[in-house]
């Protein structure tokens, strides 16, 4: 692999890349790439990813612990760095997992450290339950020490979050698989607010109501599994799920503009506001979820047409975070605006 990423190797200006501006002032890029390579494809082969996602243009990667490849993108980051990226250049999200809600700033430190990027853009806490399960455990499995919701110990861990911000380790921090009850209290309480909110999003599932409350607020959102992750592992399928690339509306669309229907999902992302954070390895699919942020606006009438194909269809819905026999997932999503306890 050739490890110069020189001007000339740029397809895509990162300048020319739409920015969201956040409360702080910050300039965060629209687009940026996934690195939940989930069963499929192994670190090594994520971090090339990286790398070459920064050689089309990509200035934003969103990252996690849990994802158990922050060590390996960290080499990819260093050497886009060495090559005359500029570290202020790169937008460089991690998250705290589920375990590590009592001491995050160990967490922290260790991904600064293996992302080897001395302070990271944007932290999130990836959910807001503490419970542990095993990554790629199924559905069913359940922690036996796995509690509801409880705003107190959710402080707890917000008061270390702002506290990495106070130390400069992080410049922003944020919140992700939320709910606006939560996020309520959240807004209540917080001494630095959420500047982000990882959420999913994407054609089949707009989540209108939230999306525009954290718009309101002042929370960017950040959409995940923006193509509605058609390659996701069969244990997070179920038989009612819709499949976005395959709606006429998007195919429809794909064929005036000649792109794959992921694309259109992509675009339809960042023409509605929301940052999308689409995931793949194959550079003529990154480059493209890139390079459509820059041209080919959709039409306002295919943004409205957009508006109406969504299905509710949540695909990411969580079973292991339950935490009392014979409950269903919907429990997590607070759906009648209660936090369930
Ligand atoms: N905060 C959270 O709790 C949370 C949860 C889930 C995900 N995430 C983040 O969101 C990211 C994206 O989610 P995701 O990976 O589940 O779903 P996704 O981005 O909706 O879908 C990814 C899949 O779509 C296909 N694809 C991507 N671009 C394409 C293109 N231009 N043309 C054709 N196919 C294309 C690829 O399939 P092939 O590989 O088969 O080509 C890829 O594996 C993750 O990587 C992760 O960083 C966060």
């Amino acid at each position: 692999m050739n490890t110069n990423l020189s001007k000339a190797q740029v397809s895509i200006d990162p300048n020319t890349v739409p920015q969201k501006i956040l409360f702080t002032g910050a300039a965060m890029p629209s687009v940026g790439i996934g690195t939940f390579g989930s069963d499929r494809f192994s670190a090594e082969e994520i971090a090339k990813a990286v790398k070459g996602a920064i050689t089309v243009g990509y200035r934003h990667i969103d990252c996690a612990s849990i994802y158990k490849n922050e060590k390996e993108i960290g080499v990819a980051l260093k050497e886009a760095i060495d090559s005359g990226i500029k570290r202020e250049d790169l937008w460089i999200t991690s998250k705290v997992w589920n375990d590590m809600h009592d001491d995050v700033r160990t967490s922290c430190l260790q991904s600064i450290e293996d992302l080897q990027v001395g302070y990271l853009d944007l932290y999130l806490v990836h959910w807001p339950y503490p419970n542990f399960h095993a990554p790629g455990c199924d559905v069913d499995s359940r922690s036996p020490d796995a509690k509801p919701y409880i705003h107190e110990s959710f402080m707890k861990t917000w008061r270390q979050m702002e506290k990495l911000v106070e130390e400069g380790l992080v410049k922003h921090i944020g919140t992700s698989n939320m709910t606006i009850p939560k996020l309520k209290l959240l807004l209540n309480d917080a001494k630095i607010k959420p500047a982000c909110n990882e959420m999913e999003l994407h054609p089949h599932f707009q989540q209108q109501e939230f999306f525009y409350f954290c718009i309101k607020n002042n929370i960017q959102p950040i959409g995940f599994c923006p193509i509605g992750s058609p390659t996701r592992p069969e244990r997070d399928m179920t038989e009612n799920d819709t499949v976005d690339i395959k709606d006429p509306v998007v195919l429809k669309i794909a064929k005036r503009l000649g792109v794959h229907p992921a694309v259109v999902c992509v675009k339809w992302a960042v023409q509605r506001g929301q940052i999308p954070i689409p995931f793949s390895i194959h550079e003529n699919e990154y480059k493209s979820n890139l390079e459509c942020s820059t041209k080919d606006l959709l039409t306002a009438e295919e943004m409205v047409a957009l508006s109406k194909i969504d299905k509710n269809c949540r695909l990411i819905k969580g079973q292991v975070f339950l935490w009392k026999d014979n409950q269903s997932w919907e429990d997590l999503w607070d759906l009648d605006g209660n936090i369930k306890q």
